[in-house]
């Protein structure tokens, strides 16, 4: 089941060079001063994300060293939910909304978003198959079925793969989009 635009994604070292200009004229050092607010928002989400990730991953852990099965399942199923929704809403409007118009403010990163925009695609897979994943683990508990260790490990063997490219595009997606809301005027 690899898809090739999700490897690419995974093993992406980082934004390209020929996208980092922007990120040239306004360095990460300088993000901690006063932000613009949309900026800060869109960290403000990121780190939401980050920290639901690393939130479903201790779950895993948990369960892992204690193998309580029900445990996992009462835990990891709301929170599998409401990431999955979350991170379908924010994608929504990142490509419906905001990058077509920083298309038109600044034409000369372009491409970059084009890149932001396949991620997305390539994630846009990857929560495809954790619902899948969490759907599956749910009957397993709720049927008492007895494939349910088996279940648990395929949601985490896909907690686990959808964790880096999430990950890298959340970071090169801010390369680009926090130097252009504070140095280009892309408000209404
Ligand atoms: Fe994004
Ligand atoms: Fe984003």
């Amino acid at each position: 089941m690899s898809d090739p635009a999700a490897d690419a994604l995974a093993s992406r070292p980082g934004l390209p060079v020929e996208f980092r200009w922007l990120l040239e004229e306004f360095p990460r050092d300088r993000w901690s001063g006063k932000l613009d607010e949309t900026a800060a928002f869109w960290l403000q989400m990121h780190a939401s994300f980050r920290g639901h990730q690393a939130h479903m991953d201790g779950l895993v852990g948990q369960w892992r060293a204690s193998g309580d099965a029900q445990a996992l399942h009462r835990q990891l199923i709301p929170a599998l939910q409401s990431f999955l929704q979350h991170l379908d809403g924010h994608h929504r409007v990142e490509s419906g909304q905001y990058f077509p118009m920083m298309r038109r403010i600044e034409p000369k990163i372009a491409a970059g978003i084009d890149l932001l925009d396949r991620d997305h695609d390539a994630i846009h897979e990857s929560l495809e198959a954790l619902f899948q994943g969490g759907m599956a683990f749910h009957q397993a508990v709720t049927a008492n079925a007895p494939d349910i260790v088996d279940k648990a490990n395929r949601l985490s063997d896909l907690l686990d793969a959808g964790a880096r490219p999430l990950l890298r595009h959340l970071e090169d997606e801010e390369d680009i989009v926090i130097p252009l809301f504070q140095l280009r005027d892309i408000h209404d």
